[in-house]
């Protein structure tokens, strides 16, 4: 059985990173024009390095959940038969044991460099302005997708999206294309596709089945689902 899974901030959510979309429409008190645009960035690059250096530095003090160890599981089990996508820019599922994963909106521990378009692991802080490692021009970013810019992997995506028997979108509110338009596409192609987030998303009506709950119950519970009719 193919089974492609998408994340959003809401799997992240009991390990302790904040979501997106809370109440008050705020990112960590930031509108996202200001800290998730290139403009926002041209305008106040100090703001926006300082405000993922900060994103980052959180990382040390959060741990993956039940939901992203399950997640693991269902890896060892499948393969490459598990296509696990995510939207988060945080580790917790490669920590949470999964070697492949997705980042199709980038991750808070990788560098772009503006100058010679390099990618590389990044721990520290950017704030200082460092030279590229590569290129020696300081014009390092944090190497995340911000709106109106084109998210990675979507060859790798769209390709799996068509030969998956299952789409699962977990913790994801809906509301951000490409991503949120992942359970039409997979449908099209003959995918059952299910929902697991804690309250209907912006797009539950096109699921054939959501079921709603904390994820780090309902992930478990439906990966011992899987993992019941894939093992011998
Ligand atoms: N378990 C399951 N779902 C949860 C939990 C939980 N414990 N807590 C919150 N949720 C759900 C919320 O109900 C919401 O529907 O997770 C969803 C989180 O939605 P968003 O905050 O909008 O996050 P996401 O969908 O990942 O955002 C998509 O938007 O700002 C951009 O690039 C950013 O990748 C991000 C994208």
């Amino acid at each position: 059985m193919k089974i492609v899974v998408l994340t959003g901030a809401g799997i992240s959510a009991e390990s302790g990173v904040p979501t997106f979309r809370d109440a008050d429409g705020l990112w960590e008190g930031h509108r996202v024009e200001e800290v998730a645009t290139p403009e926002g960035y041209d305008e106040s690059p100090a703001l926006v390095q300082k405000f993922y250096d900060d994103r980052r530095a959180a990382l040390a003090s959060v741990e993956p959940n039940p939901a992203h160890l399950a997640l693991a599981r269902l890896e060892e089990a499948l393969g490459p038969d598990l296509v696990l996508v995510t939207q988060n820019i945080d580790d917790l599922h490669e920590r949470g044991g999964s070697t492949e994963v997705l980042h199709m909106h980038g991750e808070l521990l990788s560098a772009l460099c503006r100058a010679c378009q390099s990618r590389m692991p990044w721990s520290g802080e950017m704030s200082g302005f460092p030279p590229c490692p590569r290129c020696g021009v300081s014009e390092l970013r944090p190497d995340v997708v911000w709106f109106g810019e084109i998210p990675y992997e979507m060859d790798r995506i769209l390709s799996a999206l068509s030969e998956a028997d299952l789409f699962v979108s977990i913790g994801t509110s809906g509301a951000v294309y490409p991503a949120a338009g992942f359970v039409q596409q997979a449908a099209r192609s003959g995918a059952r596709t299910l929902e697991l987030n804690l309250e209907p998303s912006e797009g539950t009506v096109w699921f054939h089945e959501a079921r709603h709950g904390p994820a780090g119950q309902l992930v478990p519970a439906w990966v011992d689902e899987i993992l019941l009719r894939v093992t011998p």
